[in-house]
Formats: C-alpha cells, sequence, structure tokens
C-alpha cells in the first residue's frame, strides 16, 4: 500500500485519532483494547517517554489497533519508529530531513502544517492529508474554514487544544477527516488503570459523525 494510501485509512478510520502519553509499559495494551473497544482503532502513541517505543510494539498486534509515532523530528525517530513497529508517523511540522526518512525507512506520514503556505509546500510534496498543528491557537475553526474554500484540495487532522466540546464542530467542515486529540486518555484514568471509563469516552468520540 502507498503511503497516502496508508495515510487515507488512519484518517478514515474514525474521528478521533488520540493522542496517548504512556508512562508505564503495562498500560500499552489494555488502553488500545479499551480504545478499540470504543470503536476508535487507530492512535498516537507519543515518543515523550523511556517506553514509548516499548509502547508501540507491545500495541502493535492488538487486533484491528493501527498505531502511530510522534512526534517525529529526526531520521533515527523515524527508524526507531518503523522498527517498533508503526505503521503511521505524526508530525507537528514538517522538514526536508524529516520526510527524506519517512521514504527511506518506509514510514507513511502525516505532516503538520498551520498556515496556507505551509499547507501548499506540503501539497507540493504530495501530502494532501496533514495535521492542523496547533489548532485551537493557529485559527481554530475559523481558519480551517477559510483554507476549506481556498486549498479543498487539502484534507486536515486538527490537532492541539481538540476537545470533546469542540470535535464535533470541526468534524462538520468539509475539508476535516478526523481530529486528534489527548482527551480520550486522561491521566487520571490511566494512572487508575479505569479501562471501562476510557472506552466510554472513546465511544462517544467514536460517535461524533453520527
Ligand atoms: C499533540 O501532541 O498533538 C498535542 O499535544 C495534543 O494536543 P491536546 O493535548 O491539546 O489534545
Amino acid at each position: 500500500m502507498n503511503h497516502n494510501k496508508t495515510i487515507a485509512k488512519v484518517c478514515n478510520a474514525a474521528p478521533v485519532i488520540p493522542v496517548v502519553t504512556i508512562s508505564r509499559i503495562e498500560d500499552a495494551r489494555p488502553i488500545a483494547h479499551a480504545l478499540v473497544a470504543g470503536g476508535l482503532p487507530c492512535l498516537e502513541i507519543t515518543l515523550r517517554t523511556k517506553v514509548a517505543l516499548d509502547a508501540i510494539a507491545a500495541v502493535a498486534d492488538v487486533e484491528d489497533v493501527i498505531v502511530g509515532a510522534g512526534t517525529l523530528i529526526t531520521s533515527d525517530q523515524v527508524n526507531d519508529a518503523k522498527e517498533a513497529g508503526a505503521v503511521f508517523g505524526v508530525s507537528p511540522g514538517f522538514s526536508t530531513t524529516l520526510i527524506d526518512a519517512t521514504k527511506r525507512f518506509d514510514l507513511p506520514l502525516l505532516p503538520g502544517s498551520s498556515t496556507a503556505s505551509e499547507a501548499m509546500q506540503l501539497l507540493e510534496k504530495g501530502f494532501s492529508y496533514q495535521k492542523f498543528f496547533p489548532a485551537a491557537s493557529s485559527g481554530g475553526f475559523e481558519k480551517l474554514r477559510s483554507l476549506a474554500e481556498a486549498l479543498p484540495q487539502i484534507t486536515f487532522c486538527p490537532t492541539g487544544g481538540v476537545t470533546s466540546e469542540n470535535a464535533k464542530q470541526y468534524l462538520k467542515l468539509p475539508n476535516i477527516i478526523c481530529v486528534g486529540g489527548s482527551w480520550i486518555t486522561p491521566n487520571a484514568l490511566v494512572s487508575s488503570g479505569d479501562w471501562k471509563k476510557i472506552t466510554q469516552i472513546a465511544r462517544h468520540a467514536s460517535a461524533l459523525l453520527e
């Protein structure tokens, strides 16, 4: 499958891509199972913790899970993410180094933009699916509505400041395929191992388009 097709599949899997930070490796598989049970098969595991790569490896074979790694910046991170079993990578922006590495290590990328010029540069490089980051502080819904008129050929996944309250508004725009956010797996619920509650939040998120 080519990179664009994989990213299209990732973005079409559900209305929300949970952005998950895992500090304890033993939480990784229960979180993945809880998200799948709630209808969110696709997740981004952030590389912010020591166990992040192990967590990606731990969930890679959970049935139905599509696991990605973010934030990718360097070539080594792309290599590590791919080796761990990530199916896709996410970045808040883009660079030549990053894009070259994702081609070299064959890891489909959802790169980030927050201006028309960045979005156009990415489109020129073949990326019609882009993360819009940081969504809320880069103009949010109104900016994306303007971009839908000016650049209808680009599809966005807004992330950063997207919440259970405002996600639906973003998802109504014609250029929004899904949103990303950390609200699905709050730290307190992960710490207490409340997987049922995480499934409930995921279920609500997965029904946002209904
Ligand atoms: C990210 O890494 O994409 C963001 O930190 C997620 O943003 P949120 O915490 O506002 O959802």
